[in-house]
Order: structure tokens, then sequence, then C-alpha cells
């Protein structure tokens, strides 16, 4: 059996954390991950029989039954993960229907999966009934995404056109746009329920005042897809306060489609 420590879905875990959290993205325990993993690859690392222990969900997810996660721990620090991997993620595989996860390594000092549990798993349901490749759902704190949710109109469409006019490559990165969700209580089914509903139909989904969960179908693009949203949002922090004289056009934009080959979301330009 491989060294765990060597997987290459271990070592991009970690370097994506660390990265997450050198971007500012990932204050104290904020943030969180979960990466849908082949039974093939995690079999290479561990034996998929031996159950370290079994934890309730709190909810059900059958399409997920058998299923297997590497997944932030609730509480940790994204700082401290590259230091103590097996610590801070576990690595579980989803039973009973999505009411249990067995434990089969990771969270060695007694925790758990994020709090953020049940809007991971019901996301990766629903972009899975969209997107049979997706595998990455990936939660965090940006600024700039958070600051715009108290100054901008928090309807999808209208959110979506500001950010694709802040940078002339949003279009071709997010051409479906972001989904908003108003201010939830975070942990809860409900807000799963939600942001699962909203991934139907965007990678990207904003809660305001607190984040954005992003989903893709690795590390790379799910990353590139945050990125890409906060920068859009940072250079609208830099301008909302200035009179616009310039911006890009819904003209341009149908350009920038027609170039690119991608198509807007239905409706979403004029
Ligand atoms: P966890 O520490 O439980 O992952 O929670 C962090 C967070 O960002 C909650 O929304
Ligand atoms: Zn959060």
């Amino acid at each position: 059996m491989k060294d765990i420590m060597n997987a290459p879905f271990l070592v991009e875990m970690v370097r994506t954390i660390t990265n997450m959290y050198n971007h500012g993205w990932d204050e104290r325990n904020g943030g969180n991950i979960s990466w849908l993993l082949d039974e093939a690859d995690v079999a290479r690392y561990l034996d998929v029989n031996a159950v370290t222990r079994d934890i309730p969900t709190g909810f059900e997810a059958p399409a997920l039954d058998g299923k297997y996660f590497l997944v932030t721990g609730t509480g940790k620090y994204f700082k401290n993960v590259q230091y103590d991997p097996a610590d801070n993620l576990g690595l579980i595989r989803v039973t009973d229907g999505g009411k249990n996860a067995q434990l089969l390594w990771g969270f060695t000092g007694g925790g758990k999966f994020t709090s953020e549990f049940p809007a991971h798993m019901m996301s990766h349901a629903a972009r899975l009934s969209v997107d049979p490749a997706n595998r990455i759902v990936m939660h965090c704190h940006p600024a700039n995404l958070l600051a715009m949710t108290y100054v901008h109109d928090l309807d999808s469409r209208a959110f979506t056109r500001t950010l694709w006019q802040m940078c002339t490559e949003c279009i071709v990165v997010f051409p479906e746009g972001v989904n908003v969700l108003p201010w939830m209580l975070c942990g809860t089914n409900e807000i799963g329920e939600a942001t699962a509903e909203e991934m139907k139909t965007a990678r990207l989904v904003v809660w305001s005042q607190h984040g954005i969960y992003g989903a893709g179908k690795d590390l790379d693009e799910t990353f590139g897809l945050i990125e890409t949203a906060e920068k859009a949002a940072e250079i609208y922090m830099k301008i909302a306060h200035l009179p616009l004289v310039n911006t890009i056009t819904d003209a341009q934009l149908h350009r920038m489609e027609e170039r690119f080959g991608v198509k807007a979301r239905e409706g979403w330009l004029d």
C-alpha cells in the first residue's frame, strides 16, 4: 500500500488550501472543500474496509451512497492544514443513503467534517445531475465578493452582469453567471438545499454577507472560477463610488461569446 501523504489528491488538496489561505479567502476556520474521489484511487492508499469510526450526517443524499470524499474538518484553520493534514482533513465514504459517513483516514484529533457538509453533499449531488464530471465543491470568504453583497442589488442577473462588465474575460470563465442567495443561517440543511438548487444552473453561488461556493471538475477549475469572480468584484469595489465613464457593453460581450465560443446564460445579455 502506498503512503497516502504522497497521494496526488492529498498533495494537491494541501497546496490549494494553503494557496486559498494566502489569498486571504480563509481567515481562522473560514472555508471548506470536499473532493469526490474514485474508489480505485483511494484503494491505492487505504484499506477501504478499515473504518476508523462512523459519523452521522443528519441528512439524506441517496445519489452519493458509497461515494468517497476528501473533506476539510470543522473548526480547522486553513493556515494549519499544510503542517498536519491528517488532523485537519478526513477521507470518508458516504453510506446509508447519505445519513452516515465512514471515516477511513484523518481527523486524528477526534474531529469531523465541516459544518457545511450538507451544502457540500447536496451541491455535489446537484452538480453531478447536470455534469457527471464534477468533483469539487469549494467554499470561502473572499473580501470583495462579500463586500459587494452589501452595496449591490442581489438579483442574480444584475449581480452577474456587473461582474461580467468588470473584466473582459469573466464571461468566458463563467458564461452561466453566478447565482446569489440572500443571507441565510449557515451550516443548516436549509442553506444546503437552497445552494444545491442554485448549483443546478451555475458553478458559482454567492452567499450574501458570508462568502461564495464554487464547483468544478478539479481544484484548478474551481479555484480559478472563484479567483476570477473575486477579481471582478475587486474592480467593482474600486470603482463603485466613482462616476462611471466607460463600461463593457452588451454588444461587446456578444462579440466575446462569438470569439470564444461560449454562450451567456439565456436572457442575461440584452
Ligand atoms: P467549518 O469550520 O465548519 O468548515 O465552517 C467554516 C465556514 O466557513 C462556515 O461557513
Ligand atoms: Zn463560511
